[in-house]
């Protein structure tokens, strides 16, 4: 496993409301507990955007205090995706989270999380994190739920903040908590979207202007696959293979398309009453993905 040494010199004027010790962190929110302040946690992997304020706005809505926590987490990376290059943009970050209450920003180097000598993940079962996105991101959830599992002992007893918009994750976390008894309220809250329907995505900054044009086919294919599903205006398997054909002739690559139960993630044979459908692709280089649900 490669770490990066980022932030290793935080700008000082910046230096604030900031912790990059797990101890020091942990300390300072037993004391806030113990004063009988609940704590709202997003967590992220920063250059932020309205998807991630808004989780913030939901957690100052629920709770006395509010941790953020930006972590470019290593073990979720695959050997050829963009670790490296996944933006790190700390000041601008911090800079949009004084738009909006944060109490604690959390941001611990890589070796504070995987120091020499780290030893333990958290496995998911194949049937949640083989499929869908982990079909085409081996170990993805191992390292999410790793970095998870991690993140929520150091905060403790909590509200946290996940965005619909990575359906699978949240999905995956939420049976993570219940799986290890965790003292973990889990909030899901919608996808924010560009006024054109494209998902908010630290990862939309990779995109060249026609990029971004060609983008916004993801999210009509899902809302008009969502309409017609609705308006029952053909067989699942027909309205699927239309989504389909519509998404290709806008992206670059398809890695899936599936219809699926929002609870199990199983894909659904036929119309049932709750269903989401769920997509990632590949516009350029970039990999995207979106969602949306489908209630009857
Ligand atoms: P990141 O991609 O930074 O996302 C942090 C949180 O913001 C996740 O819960 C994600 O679902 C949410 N989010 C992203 N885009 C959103 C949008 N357009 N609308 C609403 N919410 C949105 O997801 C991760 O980081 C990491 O995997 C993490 C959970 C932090 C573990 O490393």
């Amino acid at each position: 496993m490669t770490v990066s040494a980022e932030w290793s010199e935080l700008p000082p004027e910046l230096n604030m409301k900031t912790t990059r010790n797990p101890k020091e962190l942990q300390a300072v929110l037993e004391q806030a507990r113990r004063k009988g302040q609940s704590v709202g946690f997003v967590p992220t992997m920063g250059a932020l955007h309205e998807g991630h304020l808004s989780l913030v706005r939901a957690s100052n809505r629920e709770n006395d205090i509010t941790l953020v926590s930006i972590f470019v987490n290593p073990t979720q990376f695959g050997a050829n995706e963009d670790y490296a290059k996944y933006p790190r943009v700390l000041a601008e970050d911090m800079k949009k989270l004084r738009t909006v209450k944060v109490d604690h920003l959390f941001c611990p180097s890589a070796v504070a999380m995987y120091p020499e000598g780290y030893a333990t993940f958290v496995e998911v079962r194949p049937r949640l994190s083989n499929i869908l996105c982990g079909k085409f991101r081996p170990g993805h959830f191992r390292g999410v739920a790793t970095v998870v599992a991690k993140l929520l002992n150091i905060v403790g007893v909590c509200r946290l903040y996940l965005g619909a918009k990575d359906f699978q994750q949240a999905t995956v976390i939420r049976q993570l908590v219940h799986d290890l008894n965790m003292q973990v309220q889990v909030r899901v809250m919608p996808t924010v979207r560009e006024k054109d329907g494209l998902a908010m995505s630290s990862r939309n900054r990779y995109l060249s202007p026609d990029e971004r044009r060609r983008a916004i086919a993801i999210s009509r294919v899902l809302f008009a696959l969502k309409r017609d599903l609705l308006q029952k205006k053909g067989s699942l398997v027909s309205l699927k293979a239309r989504a389909l054909g519509e998404l290709r002739k806008n992206v670059d690559r398809i890695q899936y398309l599936e219809i699926v139960d929002p609870g199990t993630l199983e894909s659904v044979k036929k119309r049932q009453k709750n269903m989401a459908s769920l997509t990632a692709c590949f516009v350029g280089k970039t990999r995207l993905i979106d969602n949306v649900i489908i209630r009857a």
